[in-house]
């Protein structure tokens, strides 16, 4: 039985109740002791995480690193001695707001501030000209000389770099330190080896490589003893997932092996390429309990033209396809999806078609996007750059078309009761809220005090374009 060590919860909005499974992070004895005598003992650290939920997950895996050199986590980012950006550069916007926080640490001299993540390898050495109070700066690919660059930190290097995407392995700890006392993250897939021509992923976070299937799975029994009943399965193409050790799992049957973990109630995982998504995926939701019946299967267009200049390897009718698929199982399986509006040369008729495809589909959510053009993409270079007055009268358009799909989807399910775990508490409005397995937000009242981490029955009373309103349904 592993070792473990509890940490503060609070890290979590609302979740400060005492009834939640204990948030740990596992460690052997060997390393829990090695410790207490390493050289950052005594030294805090604050990680500030931009981005997606798989930099969420690096910056719990980075706060486990540290902790094993015995760092301990500052309670807010002025206390600490180590400060972290676990950054983003998906579109100019996050990245921008990365420069600026950078930018009121000017003349910081108390603190080591490292950059990490997907800014950190855009910009390379450029960051060190930007910024010269920082003194690390690492992209995901290279976190396995994480230790490395510390100790040179802490020998009082100035311009310490970790920038090689060459690498065939994946990010392994020994600890990681949990945030989320409810959802467990373990990152199945990292890299990318799509050469979508808008998306810098690619060249920030390297090539695609996948992880030992028994690697997964001890971490996610380790997870379930450690009272973790929903585990996310992460990777940017979580889908294309190829076990590279000699069992040689395929996606599908890596999903069935997590989801028969004893004490794990939910697999999810996200997000899926379109092209690596096929009907036995669907098969495993339908025969499956335990996985939960949502996709994320980002569609990003519903022009055909505009996805082969997008070089998306599909269709619309191709997509629409896949989701038929869906649509046919036993079991109702929302789906979302991520949709760019404005790409180089979008027609008012390829608009047209994202807006009919949202339609034809009937999303549960999506998230859209103006198109940002990005450095070492295609599509930067690519002519008849759509004005962004005209980008964001799309978006409005699009966005408002989808509030109405899933305003009219959600009062379906009025009357419905559904399993609910909960994840927050709303103490001004007297509501808890947790989730579906469907990953509905359901927001609740309930006379029982104390339901942090609970699975409930929750009846829904009220539709809401982005959420439900229930009333918990105690069982007898
Ligand atoms: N501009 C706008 N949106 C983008 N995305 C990726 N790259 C860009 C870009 N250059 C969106 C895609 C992707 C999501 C994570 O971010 O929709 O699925
Ligand atoms: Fe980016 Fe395309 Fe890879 Fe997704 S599949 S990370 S959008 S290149």
């Amino acid at each position: 039985m592993p070792k473990t060590f509890d940490i503060g919860i609070d890290a979590l909005a609302g979740a400060s109740e005492p009834s939640v499974p204990a948030a740990t992070f596992a460690a052997t004895p060997e390393n829990a002791s090695a410790a207490d005598s390493v050289a950052g003992a005594g030294k805090s650290f604050f990680i500030e995480t931009f981005g997606c939920q798989m930099n969420v997950h690096d910056s719990e895996k980075v706060a486990g690193v540290l902790l094993a050199r015995g760092y301990r986590p500052a309670s807010n980012a002025a206390h600490a001695d180590l400060m972290l950006y676990n950054t983003c550069s998906i579109r100019e916007k996050a990245a921008q707001k990365v420069f600026s926080r950078l930018g009121e640490l000017r003349g910081e001299r108390r603190k080591i501030i490292g950059v990490l993540g997907c800014l950190a390898q855009q910009e390379g050495e450029e960051i060190f000209e930007r910024a010269p109070w920082v003194s690390l700066v690492c992209g995901s690919a290279s976190y396995r000389k994480l230790p490395e660059l510390i100790t040179q930190l802490e020998a009082g290097g100035r311009r310490v770099m970790g920038l090689d995407l060459e690498v065939d392995e994946t990010f392994e700890t020994e600890i990681t330190r949990r945030d989320n006392p409810i959802r467990a993250y373990i990152t199945i897939i990292e890299g990318c080896d799509y050469a979508c021509s808008y998306c810098v992923v690619p060249h920030t976070r390297g090539p695609e490589r996948s992880r030992a299937s028994d690697s997964v799975l001890s971490e996610a029994r380790r997870l379930a003893d450690a009272g973790y009943t929903e585990i996310q399965l992460l990777g940017q193409t979580v889908n294309s997932y190829r076990d590279p050790s000699p069992r040689k799992l395929g996606f599908v049957e890596l999903l069935r092996e997590v989801a028969s973990v004893a004490g794990i109630r939910r697999v999810r995982f996200t997000t899926s390429h379109p092209n690596d998504f096929h009907r036995d995926i669907v098969d495993a939701i339908d025969s499956t309990p335990a996985l939960c019946d949502h996709i994320h299967l980002p569609v990003q267009s519903g022009s055909t033209r505009v996805l082969r200049e997008m070089r998306r390897t599909y269709t619309r009718e191709q997509y629409l396809e896949k989701i038929s698929w869906i649509r046919s199982a036993r079991r109702p399986i929302s789906v979302t999806s991520d949709v760019i509006v404005g790409f180089p040369g979008e027609t008012e008729q390829d608009f047209e078609e994202s807006v009919t495809l949202l339609e034809s589909v009937g999303y549960d959510g999506v998230y859209a996007f103006v198109y940002s053009p990005r450095p070492n993409t295609t599509a930067a270079a690519m002519p008849d750059a759509i004005p962004e007055a005209e980008k964001s009268r799309r978006l409005a358009i699009l966005q408002e078309r989808q509030r109405q799909i899933q305003l009219a989807r959600n009062e379906r399910l009025v009357g419905e009761t559904f399993e609910v775990l909960v994840d927050g508490h709303n103490a001004a409005r007297a509501q808890w809220t947790g989730r579906s397995t469907s990953n509905r937000v359901i927001n609740f009242t309930s006379s029982h005090e104390s339901l942090l981490g609970e699975y409930v029955q929750v009846r829904v009373t009220r539709a809401a374009p982005h959420s439900l309103i229930g009333e918990h349904m105690p069982q007898a």
